[in-house]
């Protein structure tokens, strides 16, 4: 067959003569969504420049014109001048060669000591740098909404659930800070993953490093990492950074749709704890009564296809080789999904908690139940010196009792609870009310509206913190 010298690979075709296939050309192109780590290229680009200079493998005049010619590549993709080729395969080569096109055979002077290898490992350790930072951001104003929304509800009283039985009264606000602490720990996910992301590959070259005098530690300091990375086999066949960006996230996810999960049960008629307004509900084509909570369902499935793309890189990397494989190409979309998808169902969520107003009275006559059972058998420890077990027992007699009555254990007469343990006292009555069982959990992170309090004045302190992450 006759070569098609035309379309040879401007970049890597010298030993080739024929054409790529075109299903070659269309399976492992990524400029098609690569382009997202244009900026963090230029950048690699310009770094690696200026120290190619610094250590004088090129002079300074040809780092100049490397750099400004950068920066009109840079303005061209900014204002979508550049049309990307999938024969350029990835945004490395787009831009070498638009470069290449501005400031003519110099800009393969650009590529001197490193390979896309490096390359591509380090824009894309930027980019997930930045989008940590953003995701931090998004949920630092995520427990936000959750605080102030906690703040008017600290002494709402709901029942506290196990197994989703009504188990013991807590307040409400308590419940909304269970998930500020979830998110907490996400973020602290965040913070330590970012610190170990942060060495920086560039100089790695293909795989064994390079004979040239260069100064990683320049470069590294340049693009605002802390060192660069050790080896330099792993340098470019780590994508450990990608995964913990995907497990964060899916940490996160998760518990963004266990609380979907509980603003779905919460604002069901049979349930009735909350309204979602008009503006985070939407009707039913066929049934005019309804209104459906379905971001909160959207949120909840997200989280299946964050997991999933966790899943997928996780397997993609599995059994690859030193050092680097195109196998590694797949991180890519898998991350920025993952990253659009959990920014946006943090969004969401952020909206309907803002959003939802507490029914009160719902939530008190959900309580109903002998909810405070177990601050019955705890009076009996404190004052009448029985065991927990005993008191359990006891208490579990005149459950019996009142389940016959159809009452709840404050509406017992005092005569039927010492039909089975005459030492009860009508003191008993003080720890059978619903609003005086949550006032007594006092316990460090107990219920209590006076430590609920307090937890939120340190939750307050916590995001106004810069330094939380
Ligand atoms: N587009 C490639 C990727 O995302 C860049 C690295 C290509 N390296 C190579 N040896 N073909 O992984």
């Amino acid at each position: 067959m006759k070569a098609k010298t035309s379309k040879l690979n401007p970049i890597w075709g010298g030993a080739f003569s024929q054409t790529p296939a075109d299903i070659l050309q269309k399976i492992n192109q990524s400029i098609s969504f690569d382009t997202r780590i244009a900026k963090y290229d230029i950048l690699s680009s310009k770094a690696h420049c200026k120290m190619l200079a610094k250590s004088q493998i090129i002079t300074q005049k040809e780092c100049n014109l490397l750099i400004k010619g950068l920066d009109k590549v840079a303005k061209k993709i900014a204002t979508e001048k550049l049309s990307f080729k999938t024969e350029l395969e990835d945004i490395h080569m787009n831009i070498e060669v638009a470069l290449t096109e501005i400031i003519g055979e110099l800009a393969g002077k650009l590529h001197i000591a490193r390979s896309r290898n490096d390359q591509v490992a380090t824009d894309f350790k930027m980019w997930i740098r930045d989008a940590f930072a953003m995701l931090d951001n998004n949920l630092k104003q995520l427990q936000h909404t959750l605080v102030n929304k906690a703040k008017e509800h600290i002494d709402t009283i709901m029942p506290g659930f196990t197994h989703l039985q009504s188990a013991q009264p807590v307040t409400f606000a308590h419940h909304l800070l269970a998930y500020y602490e979830m998110f907490k720990r996400d973020r602290s996910r965040i913070k330590s993953a970012s610190a170990r992301l942060n060495e920086c590959p560039l100089g790695a070259a293909a795989l064994a490093g390079t004979s040239f005098p260069i100064d990683r530690k320049m470069v590294a300091k340049e693009l605002g990492f802390d060192a660069p990375t050790a080896n330099s086999l792993d340098s470019v066949s780590d994508r450990d950074f990608a995964l913990e960006y995907l497990s964060t996230a899916s940490i996160c996810a998760i518990h963004l749709s266990r609380l979907a999960e509980e603003l779905i049960i919460w604002c069901s008629k049979q349930f009735g704890f909350i309204t979602l307004s008009d503006a985070f509900t939407t009707g039913s084509s066929i049934m005019p009564q309804k209104r459906n909570p379905d971001a909160a369902e959207l949120i909840r499935a997200k989280s299946g296809r964050i997991i999933g793309h966790l899943n997928g890189l996780l397997i993609v990397m599995k059994g690859l080789p030193l050092a680097y494989s195109k196998d590694m190409q797949e991180d890519k979309e898998a991350v920025f999904d993952t990253h659009d998808t959990i920014i946006l169902s943090i969004a969401a969520m952020t909206g309907m908690i803002n959003d939802m107003k507490a029914n009160k009275q719902k939530m008190l006559q959900a309580t109903m139940g002998h909810a405070t059972a177990t601050d019955m058998a705890d009076w009996l420890v404190k004052n009448l010196g029985f065991s927990f077990r005993k008191s359990h027992k006891i208490v579990g007699e005149i459950v019996k009792i009142a389940n016959k009555r159809g009452c709840e254990l404050k509406d017992l007469n005092l005569s039927l609870m010492q039909s089975i343990e005459p030492k009860i006292t009508k003191e008993i009555y003080t720890v059978l009310n619903i609003a005086t069982a949550v006032k007594n959990k006092t316990s460090f992170g107990g219920t209590a509206p006076k430590k609920v309090s307090q937890a939120i004045k340190l939750a307050e302190k916590y995001i106004r913190s810069k330094h939380n992450r």
